[in-house]
């Protein structure tokens, strides 16, 4: 498992061209997941980060990354920002804001034809 883990990483950190994927590596190579879960739909207390506004998103992140916390809870948050340039974070916030959950976005079939005669 471990193994698989680090070779989807290699893979994806060679293939990370777009912001996107760039943000997806940065998030999974964090850790980011532990805790705003694997398809960023938060956890617990832990807020959700899918289809969230990219500035506000990035102000956060750089207040954190400045020490900055408003409450005891936030601060957790502050070790997981330290090592994060303005590239990553800008990076990591278009993977916010643009979030696709793929395998819902699979499951809609669009070739089903919703008009007819209702039946009758
Ligand atoms: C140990 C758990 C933990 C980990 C790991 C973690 N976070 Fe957080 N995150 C939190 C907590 C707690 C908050 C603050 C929630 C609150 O405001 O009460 C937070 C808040 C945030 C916010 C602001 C959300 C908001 O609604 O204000 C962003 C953005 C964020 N985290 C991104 C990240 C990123 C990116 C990573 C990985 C680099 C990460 N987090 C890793 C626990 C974690």
């Amino acid at each position: 498992m471990r193994f698989i883990l680090l070779l989807f990483l290699t893979f994806t950190s060679i293939f990370a061209e777009t912001s996107y994927e760039k943000g997806k590596y940065l998030y999974i190579s964090n850790a980011c997941y532990a805790c705003h879960g694997h398809k960023l739909e938060g956890i617990h207390r832990y807020p959700h980060l899918a289809n969230r506004a990219k500035g506000y998103m990035s102000y956060k992140l750089k207040h954190f990354r400045e020490h900055k916390a408003d409450t005891q809870q936030q601060e957790m948050m502050i070790d997981f920002t330290l090592g994060l340039s303005d590239d990553d974070i800008d990076d990591l916030t278009t993977y916010f804001r643009d979030y696709i959950d793929v395998e819902i976005a699979e499951s809609y079939d669009d070739s089903y034809e919703t008009h007819g005669d209702g039946g009758s």
